[in-house]
């Protein structure tokens, strides 16, 4: 294993070295910069970011930045349903083979993203609920989509985003397309009929706002670890759990504490592997001084992550990005005083920023696992 490590790294430095040479101007700052995949490998970890292919087709140099950096990789869009597939039961796969290829070709392990969504439905899915009836045409696509890919992938998300406070729903489930259409059962039924289809990869349930100790955060956890028991005690097979951590800079006070902790604790007791599957910090409450900004974006990376990382059933951190230049943030939730957001570990030329170092500072004193 160790071995199998070095020699991916090696491969990796390989082209990042073959890539400096091209651009002598940024050798020192990019030399400084240790792979935040080593760092993580050094600890029995993955780190990792979401991609689109489009940013690569924009910039060589993001594309080696992700290479050099990136052990695990999420399709940003390429695997969603309205990505795949159009019409009726037409699927096309040719972006996210593309996508798998790449990765594949680089050494990097992919996070399949996502199964059962309320978003990201083709217009076709809705009148086709009533119709042919939810549980065909969600066990349709998860056979189609987890059966093309069986094999190739590390983990499917395969529910994502099922619990809401805000549907007011005892067993705290969101009320979505899925649930009306399905019944409460959609989730074992979603996790047994991708296991079926794909008897290798991991099979995750990742959820938003979990890392929120509030009012919202609490009543998730809750929701989620009673519905986890009766999943698991009648065996379904679902091996772990993502909290997305979008972070915002305005909740840092309800980021990281022992009810987090603590939260971590009954997940892992579960059996559960623990994934940070999206994590950016929106910036829009800060002040617009970079420096300053960079600063309190990466003290909650650092917080956040420190407080995750003590928890060994923690097993890869994977950012919603890697470099300022492509972030959804810029369009989900800018700044009101116009200047671009600075939300991830690059900044928009890809040099390393405050979020840099804390990430790798975490990752250096992170517990070493098993
Ligand atoms: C986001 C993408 O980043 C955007 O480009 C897209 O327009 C909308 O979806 N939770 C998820 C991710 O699970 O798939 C979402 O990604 C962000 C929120």
């Amino acid at each position: 294993m160790a071995t199998g490590i070095n020699r991916r790294n090696f491969i990796k430095e390989l082209s990042v070295l073959a890539w400096l040479a091209r651009a002598p101007g940024q050798l020192a700052a990019q030399a400084a910069t240790i792979p935040l995949q080593r760092l993580a490998a050094e600890k029995g970890l993955m780190f990792g970011s979401c991609l689109a292919l489009k940013y690569c087709v924009q910039s060589s140099a993001y594309q080696q930045l992700f290479v050099s950096q990136c052990d695990i990789a999420t399709p940003e869009l390429h695997m969603k349903w309205n990505s795949l597939s159009d019409q009726p039961g037409v699927y096309d796969f040719e972006n996210a083979d593309k996508f798998v290829a790449f990765c594949t070709a680089n050494h990097i392990r992919v996070r399949g993203h996502t199964l059962v969504w309320h978003d990201a439905l083709p217009a076709w899915v809705a009148p086709q609920l009533t119709t042919a009836g939810g549980q065909k045409i969600m066990t349709d696509h998860i056979r189609k989509v987890a059966g093309h890919f069986a094999g190739k992938l590390y983990s499917w998300d395969v529910v994502n985003e099922v619990l809401d406070p805000g549907s007011h729903r005892p067993d705290g489930l969101r009320d979505s397309p899925w649930l009306q259409n399905c019944g409460v059962d959609y989730i074992e039924l979603a996790f047994r009929t991708a296991a079926a289809a794909d008897r290798n990869a991991l099979l995750v349930w990742n959820e938003n706002y979990l890392e929120l100790s509030n009012g919202f955060g609490r009543a998730k956890r809750t929701a989620m670890l009673t519905l986890l028991d009766g999943l698991l005690a009648r065996e379904v097979p679902i091996h772990g759990v993502g909290l997305e951590a979008h972070l915002r800079a305005e909740q840092a006070t309800v980021l990281g504490d022992a009810s987090y902790e603590a939260f971590l604790g009954e997940l892992a007791r579960r059996g559960m592997k623990i994934f940070i599957t999206e994590l950016d910090v929106q910036d829009v409450t800060l002040p617009a001084a970079a420096g300053a900004r960079d600063q309190a974006v990466a003290e909650i990376y650092g917080r956040f992550l420190s407080a995750s990382l003590r928890q060994p059933a923690v097993r890869a951190i994977v950012t919603w990005g890697l470099s300022d230049a492509f972030s959804w943030i810029a369009g989900y939730r800018p700044r009101k005083d116009g200047l671009p957001v600075r939300p991830l570990p690059f900044d928009a030329n890809f040099q390393p920023k405050a979020a840099y170092y804390a990430i790798a500072e975490t990752l250096k004193s992170a517990v070493q696992r098993g």
